[in-house]
């Protein structure tokens, strides 16, 4: 077989601090009830004051090394998916190098909302097929908890912070990304953003609309691109935006209820995280055995979306 791209573990790292709808009532003009049946959200966790993103983006990293799951000097390159650095530069990849003891391999920082994830699995799996790495680590950080605006209830019950961390590898056998699609359109720009400096801006009521179309479309492009269906679908993992998004979607591909992994009552919308910590959590509730063929599916702002089939 000729080399493929195989994802080879998944650990991730949340703050401790834990904000639940109840809290969030005393913040701004909501309920428990509104966030919990507009959006199935219980309770998202937020950096402190004085930790930062960086913080947890190591944590997650250093349990795969720390774990003996991944030898840490075959990483041959670090990336990094966020939607907030800390600085314009260095990016938050080289600073992760640094703190991880990786100190000289290539890295760079990548934004792609919350498809980060799906784009950069999409990166390390052209950089192995083409023989440039053979080993990448992949970390999806996000601190939203700083650029969400606490005073507007339109979004700030939505984002929670996290970080998740891969690595992918080369293989010569069938446990690999066996398609994978991303996909952005601008034309979309003014529903979801984040001005320089500025908080998360959203029209969510569009972003709703298009994110179940796309992610609709993209799912059953990476199915075609496998020549498999749902049916040979082991588990499906969406990004955790909206239970009712991701139902939506389902119904559309036809995914019955006990092949889907949602996570998204603990921990919000972390978005590039958001895949990588569901993947995590169903790998420790048993629900992705080895051999399983897996669907991702993710949207986000820009607009981008990106979905793959895997062998895990
Ligand atoms: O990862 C990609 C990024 N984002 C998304 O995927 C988000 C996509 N969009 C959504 O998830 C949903 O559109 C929301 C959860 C954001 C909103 O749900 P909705 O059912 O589309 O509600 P809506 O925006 O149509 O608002 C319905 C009502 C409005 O009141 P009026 O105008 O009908 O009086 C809102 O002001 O709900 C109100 N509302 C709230 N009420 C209580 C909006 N936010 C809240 C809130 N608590 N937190």
């Amino acid at each position: 077989m000729s080399v493929g791209a195989r994802l080879a573990g998944v650990r991730f790292s949340v703050p401790s601090k834990i904000l639940t709808n109840a809290d969030l009532e005393k913040m701004v003009d909501t309920t428990d009830d509104w966030i919990r049946t507009r959006t199935g959200i219980e309770r998202r966790h937020v950096l402190s004051e004085g930790e930062s993103a960086t913080d947890i983006g190591m944590a997650a990293a250093q349990q795969l090394f720390s774990d003996g799951k991944i030898d840490k000097s075959s990483i041959d390159a670090l990336i990094v998916a966020t939607a907030t650095p800390e600085m314009l530069f260095p990016s938050t990849a080289c600073i992760l190098t640094h703190k991880l003891g990786l100190n000289g391999v290539p890295a760079f920082d990548f934004s792609a909302a919350c498809s980060g994830f799906l784009y950069g699995l999409s990166i390390a799996k052209s950089y192995i097929e083409s023989g440039t790495f053979r080993s990448i680590l992949l970390v999806c950080v996000e601190a939203l908890s700083r650029i969400v605006d606490w005073k507007d209830r339109n979004t700030c019950v939505l984002f929670g912070d996290g970080a998740g961390a891969a690595v992918i590898t080369a293989t010569e056998d069938d446990r690999r990304i066996r398609s994978i699609l991303i996909g952005a359109d601008g034309q979309y720009q003014e529903y979801l953003y984040v001005p320089l400096g500025g908080t998360i801006a959203m029209s969510g009521r569009d972003v709703f609309q298009v994110a179940c179309r796309k992610m609709t479309e993209a799912a059953t492009q990476a199915l075609a691109d496998a020549h498999l269906t749902i049916d040979d679908i082991d588990l499906v993992i969406p990004h955790q935006a909206n239970t009712r998004i991701i139902l939506q979607v389902a119904k559309q591909l036809r995914i019955p209820e006990d092949k889907l992994f949602v996570n998204i009552q603990s921990y919000g919308n972390t978005s590039a995280a958001s895949i990588p910590i569901a993947y995590r959590e169903a790998e420790l509730a048993g629900r992705v055995k080895p051999g399983a063929n897996l669907l991702f599916v993710a949207f986000g702002g820009g607009f981008t979306w990106g979905s793959a089939v895997l062998k895990v």
